[in-house]
């Protein structure tokens, strides 16, 4: 595969937990060849590094500190995803449920916000094809994207999708507090509820995947689809 030959994409994909953004973005990168960012994770390894590190979210200044110093290397590829923190991959480390319980806290904090943000710029402009997915990059890191999806679903399914992922591990209660729970405390940073001018609304509540899938691909200008012959 030879990038410098391929147009440049990018596609945000922006929505509340469980309603499949990754999934449905890793597929989409790996069928049409683009890198892929999942701006979550970045969040997450932040979150990670300040609790091993001491870094309460109730001290902002030391948690912007660590934004703009964190250690965090990214492979942004649709089939190796990874996060490494201090050299170590912890991409594993990054969805454990007490990870998921604190990353919003120190998502909230503006500043910190900035510095990941820039950082999601520099992988993009460096990836040059890329779907990215979040909450915010339809409307604040990537406002100039080739396609913006906010994909959204009801509650309820949210839920059941987040409890099979976790297979048995957490009861309906807990499962139900994270989406939920974590979806108000992340709409206090990021306006992911309903799509801004120009963002394309796809409901995944009666879709499959390869559906979801299918749609997005039918979205992206079918000149920025295909490798370039040239
Ligand atoms: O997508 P994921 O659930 O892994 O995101 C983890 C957390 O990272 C979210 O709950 C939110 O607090 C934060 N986040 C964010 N903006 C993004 C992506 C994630 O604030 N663009």
């Amino acid at each position: 595969m030879n990038a410098a030959r391929r147009p440049g994409l990018v596609i945000a994909v922006d929505g509340p937990s469980g309603a499949g953004k990754s999934s449905t973005s890793r597929e989409v990168a790996a069928r049409i060849g683009c890198a892929y960012l999942d701006s979550g994770s970045m969040y997450r390894a932040l979150a990670l590094w300040c609790a091993d590190h001491g870094i309460a979210a109730t001290d902002p200044d030391a948690v912007v500190a660590a934004a703009r110093q964190l250690p965090m290397e990214i492979s942004a590829s649709a089939t190796g995803f990874a996060v490494l923190l201090d050299g170590m991959n912890v991409t594993d480390r990054l969805h454990r449920p007490e990870v998921s319980g604190m990353v919003s806290g120190y998502a909230g904090i503006r500043e910190a916000r900035n510095a990941l943000n820039a950082r999601m710029r520099a992988i993009i402009a460096d990836a040059g094809r890329i779907v990215v997915e979040g909450r915010d990059i339809t409307t604040v890191v990537a406002p100039d994207a080739d396609l913006r999806v906010l994909l959204q679903a009801d509650p309820a399914r949210r839920i059941a999708r987040r409890q099979a992922e976790l297979a048995g591990a957490a009861d309906a209660r807990t499962v139900t507090e994270q989406v939920i729970g974590r979806d108000a405390v992340d709409s206090a940073s990021s306006q992911f509820e309903r799509p801004a001018d120009g963002v394309v609304l796809i409901d995944s509540t009666e879709l499959t995947l390869q559906e979801v899938v299918e749609k997005v691909i039918g979205l992206v200008p079918a000149q920025l689809r295909t490798p370039d012959p040239a």
